[in-house]
Protein backbone atom coordinates (compact mmCIF):
# COMPACT_ATOMS: atom_id res chain seq x y z
CA UNK A 1 0.00 0.00 0.00
CA UNK A 2 1.01 3.32 -0.80
CA UNK A 3 1.86 5.75 2.25
CA UNK A 4 -0.84 9.05 2.06
CA UNK A 5 -1.04 11.34 4.40
CA UNK A 6 -4.92 11.61 6.08
CA UNK A 7 -5.62 14.80 7.04
CA UNK A 8 -7.74 16.10 9.99
CA UNK A 9 -9.76 18.67 7.90
CA UNK A 10 -11.02 15.34 5.33
CA UNK A 11 -14.74 14.45 5.58
CA UNK A 12 -15.74 11.81 7.65
CA UNK A 13 -15.85 7.71 5.45
CA UNK A 14 -18.68 5.88 5.66
CA UNK A 15 -17.35 2.43 5.96
CA UNK A 16 -18.56 -0.02 3.22
CA UNK A 17 -20.72 -2.89 4.06
CA UNK A 18 -18.67 -5.41 6.45
CA UNK A 19 -19.30 -8.02 2.76
CA UNK A 20 -17.74 -5.20 0.53
CA UNK A 21 -15.04 -4.53 3.41
CA UNK A 22 -13.99 -8.04 3.38
CA UNK A 23 -13.35 -7.96 -0.60
CA UNK A 24 -11.41 -4.76 -0.58
CA UNK A 25 -9.33 -5.84 2.22
CA UNK A 26 -8.82 -9.17 1.24
CA UNK A 27 -9.10 -10.92 4.05
CA UNK A 28 -11.82 -12.32 6.02
CA UNK A 29 -13.10 -11.48 9.52
CA UNK A 30 -11.31 -13.24 12.56
CA UNK A 31 -13.00 -14.39 15.60
CA UNK A 32 -12.63 -12.50 18.47
CA UNK A 33 -12.61 -13.43 22.19
CA UNK A 34 -13.60 -10.22 24.68
CA UNK A 35 -14.78 -9.56 27.90
CA UNK A 36 -17.87 -7.63 27.18
CA UNK A 37 -18.43 -4.83 29.05
CA UNK A 38 -21.82 -3.79 28.65
CA UNK A 39 -22.63 -6.97 30.22
CA UNK A 40 -20.53 -6.36 33.41
CA UNK A 41 -22.41 -6.57 36.59
CA UNK A 42 -20.87 -6.69 39.64
CA UNK A 43 -17.63 -9.19 39.56
CA UNK A 44 -19.52 -10.90 36.24
CA UNK A 45 -17.31 -10.47 33.21
CA UNK A 46 -19.34 -12.63 30.36
CA UNK A 47 -16.89 -13.81 27.44
CA UNK A 48 -18.60 -13.17 23.97
CA UNK A 49 -16.79 -14.13 20.90
CA UNK A 50 -17.15 -11.44 17.75
CA UNK A 51 -16.54 -11.80 14.15
CA UNK A 52 -14.25 -8.69 13.64
CA UNK A 53 -11.59 -6.79 11.36
CA UNK A 54 -8.23 -5.72 13.02
CA UNK A 55 -8.61 -1.95 13.53
CA UNK A 56 -5.71 -1.53 11.94
CA UNK A 57 -6.47 -3.26 8.50
CA UNK A 58 -9.40 -1.37 8.78
CA UNK A 59 -8.29 2.02 9.13
CA UNK A 60 -5.16 1.92 6.94
CA UNK A 61 -7.70 0.96 3.95
CA UNK A 62 -9.89 3.73 4.58
CA UNK A 63 -7.65 6.82 5.86
CA UNK A 64 -4.19 5.51 4.38
CA UNK A 65 -1.38 4.12 6.30
CA UNK A 66 -0.30 7.13 7.69
CA UNK A 67 -2.78 7.43 10.49
CA UNK A 68 -0.69 5.16 12.47
CA UNK A 69 2.10 7.47 12.68
CA UNK A 70 0.05 10.90 13.66
CA UNK A 71 -0.84 11.93 16.94
CA UNK A 72 -4.24 12.53 16.55
CA UNK A 73 -7.26 11.00 17.26
CA UNK A 74 -9.79 8.14 15.16
CA UNK A 75 -12.99 9.72 15.52
CA UNK A 76 -15.93 7.18 15.58
CA UNK A 77 -19.52 8.26 14.77
CA UNK A 78 -22.62 5.84 15.48
CA UNK A 79 -26.46 6.50 13.32
CA UNK A 80 -27.58 8.03 16.56
CA UNK A 81 -25.49 10.35 17.19
CA UNK A 82 -23.01 8.87 19.60
CA UNK A 83 -19.30 9.93 19.19
CA UNK A 84 -16.05 8.90 19.86
CA UNK A 85 -12.46 10.00 19.78
CA UNK A 86 -10.31 7.31 20.49
CA UNK A 87 -6.16 8.31 20.73
CA UNK A 88 -4.26 7.01 18.14
CA UNK A 89 -1.53 6.25 20.46
CA UNK A 90 -4.31 3.81 22.40
CA UNK A 91 -4.62 2.06 19.34
CA UNK A 92 -1.34 1.25 18.09
CA UNK A 93 -0.91 -0.05 22.38
CA UNK A 94 -4.01 -2.36 22.44
CA UNK A 95 -5.19 -4.50 19.66
CA UNK A 96 -8.84 -2.84 18.80
CA UNK A 97 -11.17 -4.92 16.30
CA UNK A 98 -14.64 -3.49 13.73
CA UNK A 99 -16.97 -6.66 14.76
CA UNK A 100 -19.65 -7.18 12.47
CA UNK A 101 -21.24 -9.89 13.68
CA UNK A 102 -21.41 -12.55 16.60
CA UNK A 103 -19.21 -15.59 16.00
CA UNK A 104 -21.71 -18.27 16.64
CA UNK A 105 -24.31 -16.68 14.43
CA UNK A 106 -26.70 -15.39 17.12
CA UNK A 107 -28.20 -11.84 16.30
CA UNK A 108 -25.40 -8.91 16.58
CA UNK A 109 -26.90 -7.15 19.60
CA UNK A 110 -26.29 -6.18 23.56
CA UNK A 111 -27.77 -5.67 26.27
CA UNK A 112 -26.99 -2.04 27.82
CA UNK A 113 -27.85 -2.40 31.16
CA UNK A 114 -26.63 0.54 32.31
CA UNK A 115 -28.33 2.88 30.06
CA UNK A 116 -31.53 0.92 30.66
CA UNK A 117 -31.42 -0.31 26.81
CA UNK A 118 -31.79 -4.39 25.92
CA UNK A 119 -30.85 -5.82 22.35
CA UNK A 120 -29.55 -3.18 21.21
CA UNK A 121 -28.17 -3.44 17.64
CA UNK A 122 -24.16 -3.39 17.35
CA UNK A 123 -24.11 -3.29 13.15
CA UNK A 124 -23.04 -2.00 11.10
CA UNK A 125 -19.73 -1.84 12.89
CA UNK A 126 -18.57 -2.62 16.96
CA UNK A 127 -15.39 -1.63 17.81
CA UNK A 128 -13.96 -3.76 20.13
CA UNK A 129 -10.82 -4.36 22.56
CA UNK A 130 -9.17 -7.53 23.40
CA UNK A 131 -9.25 -7.03 26.78
CA UNK A 132 -8.77 -11.10 27.15
CA UNK A 133 -4.95 -11.25 26.36
CA UNK A 134 -5.00 -7.18 27.88
CA UNK A 135 -6.66 -6.91 31.19
CA UNK A 136 -5.60 -3.32 31.79
CA UNK A 137 -8.24 -2.55 29.29
CA UNK A 138 -11.27 -3.96 31.72
CA UNK A 139 -10.68 -0.75 34.01
CA UNK A 140 -12.10 1.24 30.66
CA UNK A 141 -15.49 -0.64 30.69
CA UNK A 142 -17.28 0.72 27.94
CA UNK A 143 -15.44 3.75 27.50
CA UNK A 144 -14.31 3.24 23.99
CA UNK A 145 -16.54 0.42 22.90
CA UNK A 146 -19.03 2.42 20.44
CA UNK A 147 -21.57 0.61 18.66
CA UNK A 148 -23.36 1.10 15.58
CA UNK A 149 -19.96 3.09 14.27
CA UNK A 150 -21.19 3.90 10.54
CA UNK A 151 -18.10 6.45 9.98
CA UNK A 152 -14.36 7.10 10.63
CA UNK A 153 -12.05 10.38 10.30
CA UNK A 154 -8.84 11.35 11.23
CA UNK A 155 -9.34 14.70 13.66
CA UNK A 156 -6.66 17.08 15.76
CA UNK A 157 -7.13 16.80 19.24
CA UNK A 158 -10.05 19.35 20.47
CA UNK A 159 -8.21 21.05 23.15
CA UNK A 160 -8.84 24.19 21.78
CA UNK A 161 -12.64 23.93 22.47
CA UNK A 162 -11.61 22.07 25.97
CA UNK A 163 -8.98 24.46 26.97
CA UNK A 164 -9.61 27.98 26.01
CA UNK A 165 -7.46 30.92 26.50
CA UNK A 166 -7.56 31.86 30.58
CA UNK A 167 -7.81 28.18 31.80
CA UNK A 168 -4.35 26.99 33.67
CA UNK A 169 -2.66 23.80 31.89
CA UNK A 170 -2.59 21.95 34.76
CA UNK A 171 -6.58 21.14 33.63
CA UNK A 172 -5.21 19.89 30.73
CA UNK A 173 -5.87 16.35 32.30
CA UNK A 174 -9.08 17.16 33.59
CA UNK A 175 -9.81 18.08 29.76
CA UNK A 176 -9.19 14.46 28.92
CA UNK A 177 -11.19 13.15 31.33
CA UNK A 178 -14.17 14.81 30.05
CA UNK A 179 -13.70 13.59 26.58
CA UNK A 180 -12.88 10.21 27.73
CA UNK A 181 -16.08 9.87 29.74
CA UNK A 182 -18.68 12.51 29.13
CA UNK A 183 -18.17 14.21 25.71
CA UNK A 184 -19.72 10.89 23.72
CA UNK A 185 -22.64 12.22 24.63
CA UNK A 186 -22.77 15.48 25.46
CA UNK A 187 -20.86 18.81 24.55
CA UNK A 188 -18.28 21.37 25.33
CA UNK A 189 -19.07 24.51 23.57
CA UNK A 190 -20.24 22.88 20.49
CA UNK A 191 -17.90 19.99 20.98
CA UNK A 192 -18.59 16.51 21.38
CA UNK A 193 -21.46 13.68 20.96
CA UNK A 194 -25.06 14.46 20.24
CA UNK A 195 -26.83 11.72 21.74
CA UNK A 196 -28.03 14.28 24.49
CA UNK A 197 -26.93 17.50 23.38
CA UNK A 198 -26.22 19.61 26.86
CA UNK A 199 -23.27 22.26 26.63
CA UNK A 200 -21.86 20.87 30.01
CA UNK A 201 -19.91 24.02 30.38
CA UNK A 202 -23.09 26.23 31.24
CA UNK A 203 -25.28 23.11 32.80
CA UNK A 204 -22.73 21.98 35.41
CA UNK A 205 -22.86 25.94 36.52
CA UNK A 206 -26.25 25.58 37.29
CA UNK A 207 -25.60 22.33 39.68
CA UNK A 208 -24.41 22.16 43.18
CA UNK A 209 -21.44 19.92 44.04
CA UNK A 210 -23.56 17.04 45.38
CA UNK A 211 -26.03 16.99 42.63
CA UNK A 212 -23.62 17.01 40.19
CA UNK A 213 -21.95 13.70 42.00
CA UNK A 214 -24.90 12.47 41.90
CA UNK A 215 -25.51 12.53 38.21
CA UNK A 216 -22.27 11.34 37.26
CA UNK A 217 -21.83 8.56 39.80
CA UNK A 218 -25.16 7.16 40.46
CA UNK A 219 -27.21 8.48 37.78
CA UNK A 220 -30.04 5.63 38.80
CA UNK A 221 -30.35 7.51 41.91
CA UNK A 222 -31.89 11.05 40.46
CA UNK A 223 -33.91 8.79 37.97
CA UNK A 224 -34.27 5.00 37.78
CA UNK A 225 -35.19 4.79 33.90
CA UNK A 226 -32.09 7.48 33.09
CA UNK A 227 -30.42 6.90 30.13
CA UNK A 228 -27.28 8.01 31.61
CA UNK A 229 -24.61 5.46 32.66
CA UNK A 230 -22.47 5.54 35.41
CA UNK A 231 -19.05 6.76 34.83
CA UNK A 232 -16.40 4.53 35.13
CA UNK A 233 -18.13 2.14 36.77
CA UNK A 234 -15.15 -0.16 36.62
CA UNK A 235 -13.00 1.99 38.74
CA UNK A 236 -12.31 1.82 42.61
CA UNK A 237 -15.40 4.45 44.20
CA UNK A 238 -12.42 6.70 45.62
CA UNK A 239 -11.27 7.07 42.65
CA UNK A 240 -15.00 7.45 40.48
CA UNK A 241 -15.52 10.43 43.48
CA UNK A 242 -12.47 11.89 43.07
CA UNK A 243 -12.30 11.95 38.81
CA UNK A 244 -16.27 13.70 39.17
CA UNK A 245 -15.15 16.55 42.04
CA UNK A 246 -12.01 17.12 39.03
CA UNK A 247 -15.10 17.45 36.52
CA UNK A 248 -16.84 19.56 38.70
CA UNK A 249 -14.25 22.00 39.20
CA UNK A 250 -13.28 21.82 35.31
CA UNK A 251 -16.82 22.72 34.35
CA UNK A 252 -17.07 25.57 37.02
CA UNK A 253 -13.98 27.23 35.91
CA UNK A 254 -14.75 26.84 31.50
CA UNK A 255 -16.30 30.01 30.17
CA UNK A 256 -19.18 29.66 28.32
CA UNK A 257 -19.54 30.26 24.52
CA UNK A 258 -22.74 29.78 21.86
C1 LIG B 1 -23.75 7.34 26.96
C2 LIG B 1 -24.15 8.70 26.97
C3 LIG B 1 -23.78 9.57 28.15
C4 LIG B 1 -22.55 9.75 28.75
C5 LIG B 1 -21.23 9.08 28.38
C6 LIG B 1 -22.73 10.76 29.77
N1 LIG B 1 -24.03 11.16 29.82
FE1 LIG B 1 -24.81 12.61 31.01
N2 LIG B 1 -26.65 12.22 30.28
C7 LIG B 1 -26.94 11.33 29.27
C8 LIG B 1 -28.37 11.34 29.05
C9 LIG B 1 -29.10 10.49 28.01
C10 LIG B 1 -28.92 12.24 29.99
C11 LIG B 1 -30.39 12.59 30.21
C12 LIG B 1 -30.79 11.65 31.31
C13 LIG B 1 -32.18 11.75 31.78
O1 LIG B 1 -32.82 12.80 31.58
O2 LIG B 1 -32.61 10.78 32.40
C14 LIG B 1 -27.80 12.80 30.73
C15 LIG B 1 -27.93 13.76 31.73
C16 LIG B 1 -26.88 14.42 32.33
C17 LIG B 1 -26.99 15.52 33.28
C18 LIG B 1 -28.27 16.13 33.77
C19 LIG B 1 -28.68 17.16 32.77
C20 LIG B 1 -29.92 17.90 33.21
O3 LIG B 1 -29.74 18.89 33.87
O4 LIG B 1 -30.99 17.41 32.90
C21 LIG B 1 -25.72 15.89 33.64
C22 LIG B 1 -25.32 17.01 34.59
C23 LIG B 1 -24.81 15.00 32.95
N3 LIG B 1 -25.54 14.14 32.15
C24 LIG B 1 -23.45 15.07 33.04
C25 LIG B 1 -22.59 14.11 32.52
C26 LIG B 1 -21.18 14.07 32.80
C27 LIG B 1 -20.42 15.07 33.64
C28 LIG B 1 -20.68 12.99 32.12
C29 LIG B 1 -19.27 12.45 32.17
C30 LIG B 1 -18.78 12.07 33.46
C31 LIG B 1 -21.81 12.36 31.41
N4 LIG B 1 -22.94 13.07 31.68
C32 LIG B 1 -21.69 11.23 30.58
C33 LIG B 1 -26.06 10.58 28.55
C34 LIG B 1 -24.71 10.46 28.85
Amino acid sequence: MTETKPSVNAAAITLPEPAELARLLGVAPQTVRVHEPHLFVGDARPLIEYTAFRSEDVLSHVLGSGWEKSKEEIELRALDGYFVRVPVAKLKQHRAYFAVARADGSPFMVDNPAQQESNLPLGPYYLIWDNVSDPALIRDGATHWPYQVSTVALRAPAMHSLLPDGIAPAYQRHAELAQKYCLSCHLVNGYGGDKMPINLADRVKRLSEPAFLTWVLDPAAVDAYTAMPAMAPMLPQAEREQIARDLYDYFLQLPVHQ
